[in-house]
């Protein structure tokens, strides 16, 4: 008899969740009601079209000519609305010579990444503060956990494309430099809570724009 519950047990829900399934296709972001902590509220699905599904935006190189040499752009439930709901996204990465996406944490997902051009060097850094460290070529793809400080460098001599896809529609990005040193929290702070030069907190600030 305990033998049937389990079976049982997994029809039904089966049976629930597709009947769930059901209810509702798509919930395609309705940008006229502010983002929620589950994304946006559903636009009307009698004015849903193709074009709420189709994302042009990553066809085009972004423009490495900053700090950084490099270019994030992102399909975003913010940009790309038809992801919304849908749990996925997805963001193209070009560096030129000696570009580097810096080290930084995406709080709501984590990241797959494949290499189109060039050579990267990526890694992230686990919670026991390990290493995972690997020289990645054209092809080649890498997945970074969720919450986890990583960074990808262009290793080689020529620019580099990649792609990253995310296990959500708003995958949240935070750039560990730029929390740092890119805002008005006074140096001594920084520096008591860094345990970093008050020097180089300065430089740092002056670099990326921040001030105090
Ligand atoms: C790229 O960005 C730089 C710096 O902001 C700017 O001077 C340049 O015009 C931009 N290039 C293109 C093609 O938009
Ligand atoms: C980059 O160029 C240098 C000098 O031309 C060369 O020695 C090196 O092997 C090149 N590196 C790669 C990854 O192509």
């Amino acid at each position: 008899m305990k033998n049937m519950i389990i079976p049982i047990f997994f029809l039904f829900s089966l049976l629930f969740s597709s009947s769930l399934g059901s209810i509702q296709d798509f919930c395609v972001a309705d940008y006229s009601a502010p983002q929620g902590p589950a994304g946006y509220s559903c636009k009307d699905p009698a004015k849903v079209t193709v074009d709420n599904f189709v994302y042009s935006g990553l066809g085009v190189p972004g423009n490495t000519t900053n700090i950084i040499k490099a270019a994030v752009t992102t399909a975003f439930d913010n940009q790309f609305p038809g992801v919304n709901g849908l749990g996925i996204s997805l963001a193209r990465a070009d560096l030129a010579a000696c570009g580097v996406i810096p080290f930084h944490t995406h709080p709501g997902a984590s990241e797959v990444l494949i290499v189109i051009e060039g050579t990267l060097c990526a890694g992230f850094v686990s919670s026991a503060n390990n290493v995972y460290l690997k020289s990645l070529n054209k092809g080649d793809v890498m997945v970074f956990p969720q919450g986890l400080l990583h960074f990808q460098l262009n290793a080689g001599n020529t620019s580099a494309l990649f792609f990253v896809g995310f296990n959500s529609p708003n995958p949240g990005l935070q750039l560990l430099d730029f929390a740092l040193f890119k805002n008005d929290l006074p140096t001594e702070l920084v520096a008591a809570a860094s345990f970093l030069s008050p020097a180089e907190i300065k430089r740092l600030k002056a670099v990326l724009g921040g001030t105090g």
